[in-house]
């Protein structure tokens, strides 16, 4: 779809939505019949193996297969839902073997408030990953439970069947861009899949690890975009007046499979899993024939090798295992995670640091990565321009991760997630079945104060002239401001300044309160909202610090680590990665 700009608008949301088109268009093979509404481009019908439509019949015409776009004008805080209407319908390219036919819209003022209910009681086993895949409750079945505080949640107290029980929530079916290739529905009675198949992320915003819905109760299957899911407002679309944008979302793929009445579920996952395998070795695809799709001959491979120096750790470069290789739109390193409006590529290195971006678009990237075990964000030096169908080599490329000494200590992995960390299990009664996902939200009344962390060390030696470097990667921000405090004492006051902190904590004080002024703080930083969505990730920061030598003690020292704004149950901060180097020296 094109999208041209009349006025300047957000995009908050924009999404395929499956679940379920007064003039029609019928495509038809003897196998599976779709019926797509004119000139509006809704998909209003699949009928397949026996059922008469595998999209809710009762929902209007323009609620069961659909576009959507949030978005708001400037200095607006309405959210506007739009079902991005066609208004001119044109066949493409007709043959025995497809059809493509094209729906466009010029943007117009017609707006369509009504949130999207998609029910279907045929449709009542999901499954979006091996380890992810359930009967669910229904619609009323969620109407009939009690909402929890983030109202997304609900305890299912009165389900209509008893083994649906725990807490349902949409959050709770979220995956990584990279591994969200496949979600959908089963109905086990026709046994029949419908199934969504994403064959690539090249069009999706944020990268390889931004997280985002799949398919929720309704049933509801979803084909995510553009969102600020685990992320923010950061990854917000924001066009101004007059400013030209324009980008391809998909092809998205859509896959019904059928077996043997009351088969195991299991049976059309394993299946849809195997096509998805297919459709992504099949990406590009070449049946598209808008301009604006590059087909594989006109697109690129680059490939290289990354490389990791750090000479307090190895004299020799170290091959960049398992990293995330990627072109973005030029920009910062690390930019790649907010931008919302170009194309993005990305794929993992081998063992030896070897990687190959396949299927590349015409364009002028960075070329950005992050290697698991290092902290921060690579960069290649120049900018890449990728022109039809010329590969690129780039060889050997090193990455210098941020490092000024040796490392006195580290807490956690630096690989952008808080995983490693303690999560406290759910409630008993909020435990979700067939999920261990952390559902507890039921947090009532509870007052919130700020959290301080503290860091107890020896150091055998200091150099006191000197600095040292204190490195905090975050896994994920939400309303945190982090503070750092230093307090040097020798072992026999330490129960004494801890004790007079926590006290002066509890009552709510801050620092500025008390003598001990931090000795670093972040603005309020993070609205990814990740752990109000069961994240164990949202957007990555890396912050480093100097610690002057002074400050510091031979023998026990102590790194007060305050989230000083604690007012509620989801704010806070996840950690992913915590290091205290040593002044520079030699290797
Ligand atoms: C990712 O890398 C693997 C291994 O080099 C390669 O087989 C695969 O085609 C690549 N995928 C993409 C989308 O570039
Ligand atoms: C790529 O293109 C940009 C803009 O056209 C130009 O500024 C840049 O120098 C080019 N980079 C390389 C490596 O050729
Ligand atoms: C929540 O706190 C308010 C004010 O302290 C109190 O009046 C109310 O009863 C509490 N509600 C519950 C469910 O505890
Ligand atoms: C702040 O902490 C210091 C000890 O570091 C203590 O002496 C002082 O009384 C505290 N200030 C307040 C206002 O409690």
């Amino acid at each position: 779809m094109t999208f041209q700009t009349r006025k300047d608008f957000t995009f908050d949301n924009l999404e395929w939505l499956n679940c379920f088109f007064f003039f029609q268009v019928v495509m038809e093979n003897g196998l599976l019949k779709v019926t797509l509404s004119t000139p509006t481009g809704f998909v209003t019908e699949i009928k397949y193996n026996g059922l008469d439509n595998a999209l809710e019949y009762r929902n209007k015409e323009s609620k069961r297969g659909y576009w959507d776009a949030v978005w708001s004008k400037p200095g607006y805080k309405r959210n506007i839902f739009d079902v991005l209407r066609g208004t001119q319908y044109t066949v493409i390219a007709e043959d025995e073997n497809r059809i493509e036919v094209s729906f466009t819209k010029t943007w117009n003022s017609s707006l369509d408030d009504e949130i999207p209910v998609n029910i279907d009681k045929r449709f009542h086993y999901m499954a979006l990953s091996d380890d992810r895949q359930k009967f669910m409750p229904s619609p009323w079945d969620r109407a009939a439970g009690e909402v929890l505080d983030y109202p997304e949640a609900v305890h299912l107290t009165n389900s209509v069947d008893s083994d649906i029980n725990g807490v349902d929530d949409k959050y709770q079916y979220s995956c990584d861009n990279k591994d969200s290739r496949v979600s959908g529905w089963v109905s086990t009675d026709k046994s029949v899949g419908f199934w969504v198949i994403i064959p690539s992320d090249e069009f999706r915003t944020g990268g390889p690890v931004k997280q985002d819905l799949t398919s929720h109760v309704g049933p509801t299957t979803l084909a995510p975009f553009i969102s600020g899911h685990y992320a923010g407002i950061s990854l917000t679309l924001r066009l101004q007046d007059g400013e030209p944008w324009k980008k391809v979302f998909g092809p998205i793929f859509i896959y019904l499979n059928s077996g043997k009445p009351n088969n195991d579920p299991r049976t059309l996952w394993e299946d849809a899993k195997e096509q998805t395998f297919i459709e992504t070795k099949s990406w590009p695809y070449d049946f598209p024939l808008s301009q604006d799709f590059p087909h594989a001959n006109q697109r690129v491979t680059i490939s290289g090798r990354l490389l990791v120096r750090e000479r307090y750790i190895s004299t020799v470069l170290i091959n960049a295992s398992s990293a995330y290789v990627g072109l973005a739109p030029p920009g910062e390193a690390g930019s790649w995670q907010k931008d919302t409006r170009g194309y993005q590529f990305w794929n993992q290195t081998d063992s030896q640091g070897n990687f190959m971006i396949r299927g590349v678009r015409p364009g002028t990237y960075n070329l950005y990565g992050w290697v698991p075990g290092f902290i921060g964000d690579y960069k290649y030096k120049v900018s890449v321009n990728i022109s039809r169908g010329v590969d690129i080599q780039l060889g050997d490329i090193v990455y210098d991760p941020p490092r000024n000494g040796f490392t006195l200590w580290e807490i956690g992995i630096p690989d952008r997630s808080a995983a490693e960390f303690f999560v406290p299990d759910p409630r008993k009664t909020l435990m979700t079945y067939l999920s261990s996902s952390n559902s507890d939200r039921d947090l009532g009344n509870k007052t919130h104060v700020p959290t301080t962390w503290r860091i107890v060390f020896d150091l055998p030696d200091v150099v006191p002239t000197r600095d040292y470097t204190l490195r905090l990667a975050l896994a994920s921000a939400t309303s945190a401001r982090l503070q750092k405090v230093i307090i040097i004492f020798i072992l026999a006051i330490f129960h004494v300044i801890l004790t007079t902190f926590l006290h002066c904590n509890r009552k709510g004080w801050i620092n500025e309160r008390n003598a001990t002024r931090p000795h670093f703080r972040t603005r309020l930083i993070g609205k990814d909202n990740s752990i109000a969505r069961h994240g164990i990730h949202g957007l990555y920061w890396l912050y480093s610090f100097n610690v002057a030598g002074y400050r510091l003690r031979r023998g026990t020292n102590t790194i007060f680590l305050r989230q000083a704004f604690g007012s509620g149950p989801f704010f806070g901060v996840m950690y992913d990665y915590l290091r205290l180097e040593a002044p520079p020296s030699r290797y």
